[in-house]
């Protein structure tokens, strides 16, 4: 990097990211140094006449923001593997480059998704709650009792890196079919599992619990649905840990109440954060966590720097680590 270039980081990030960009030399960073997300005025003005831009998932980046950058914004590295909240034709209208954290987040947001699918299943929330309040009167046989993994049938909606790790996950513990849906079959990815394509609607009457960790577009937007839940089995589980928008909450919430489903969990909703006084979060059979799918110290560690080499490269015209080809 020959002249100085201007960045801007949209919130507190891991030291160890700040330090690459520090180190790196040449790179002028202004940063939102806060926990709470850039109030929309401060983007705005913090992006006039970057080149680069390092956000987060709950950054809208859209054309509002690109104009307020104007035409000096080269590169937008995202910190985060998902990038529906990136106006993606917007940005390759005017040329910039985008990077993003696939692969590193992959084990901490497969772990997450065993540890929620768990506390749903086997109502863990539920269970320590009821130690806590007096519940706990003695040991009943029809007390607190859930559904296990064994000899079940696990549907991924999405057997992308994540997908993947869940299953690998989820295989020794005696689950016994795998099947799974996508835009089209992965036969090398899925024979690890022996795991059958099906479509969307065979997934939701067969499965005993459906993960989905597929990428939130258009196709998947609302995808789970009332049509979806009312397939699925009155003993079934349902967990998503990609994005909020790809379930109809409002068709989830009937699905839970009437007993048309047996539980939920659910790492991200519609919106993040959910409203304290939100229906879903009066219902015992609902799991909700707050979109902690990737926090491991360690993790969050290495996206920091990932997306720090992201932007430094694509600055300096160099191939990125992780570029999204627009
Ligand atoms: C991502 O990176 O997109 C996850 O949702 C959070 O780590």
């Amino acid at each position: 990097m020959r002249r100085a270039m201007a960045v801007f980081v949209t919130r507190r990030i891991p030291a160890e990211g700040l330090r690459v960009l520090a180190e790196a030399g040449g790179c002028r960073v202004q940063q939102w140094d806060s926990e709470e997300p850039v109030p929309r005025p401060q983007l705005l003005a913090g992006v006039a006449g970057k080149q680069g831009l390092l956000c987060l998932l709950s950054d809208r980046i859209d054309r509002e923001v690109l104009d307020a950058a104007g035409p000096s914004l080269k590169v937008i590295s995202t910190m985060s593997v998902g990038f529906d909240h990136l106006a993606l034709d917007e940005i390759k209208k005017r040329g910039i480059r985008v990077g993003y954290t696939p692969d590193v987040l992959t084990d901490a947001t497969a772990e997450l998704s065993v540890a929620l699918l768990l506390a749903t299943c086997r109502r863990l929330p539920e269970a320590i709650e009821q130690v806590k309040n007096g519940g706990w009167t003695t040991w009943k046989p029809l007390w607190m009792c859930g559904y296990g993994l064994s000899n079940s049938t696990v549907g991924i909606i999405g057997l992308g890196r994540i997908g993947q790790a869940v299953a690998r996950r989820l295989k020794p513990f005696g689950v016994k079919n795998f099947l799974y849906t996508g835009s089209h079959p992965k036969p090398e990815s899925a024979a690890e599992f022996q795991a059958k394509f099906v479509p969307l609607t065979r997934l939701a009457e067969e499965s005993d619990f459906v993960v989905v960790t597929c990428a939130l577009t258009p196709d998947t937007q609302g995808m789970c649905n009332k049509d979806f839940f009312s397939r699925m089995k009155k003993t079934s589980v349902f967990i998503n840990t990609s994005r909020g928008p790809v379930v109809n909450q409002e068709d989830l919430y009937d699905a839970l109440v009437s007993g048309q489903i047996a539980a939920a969990g659910l790492d991200v909703t519609t919106p993040e954060p959910l409203p304290t006084d939100h229906p879903l979060l009066s219902l015992k059979n609902c799991v909700i966590l707050p979109h902690v799918g990737s926090a491991t110290y360690a993790t969050r560690a290495t996206m920091s720097v990932l997306a720090a080499d992201n932007l430094l490269a694509g600055l300096r015209g160099e191939r990125m680590p992780h570029e999204l080809l627009l």
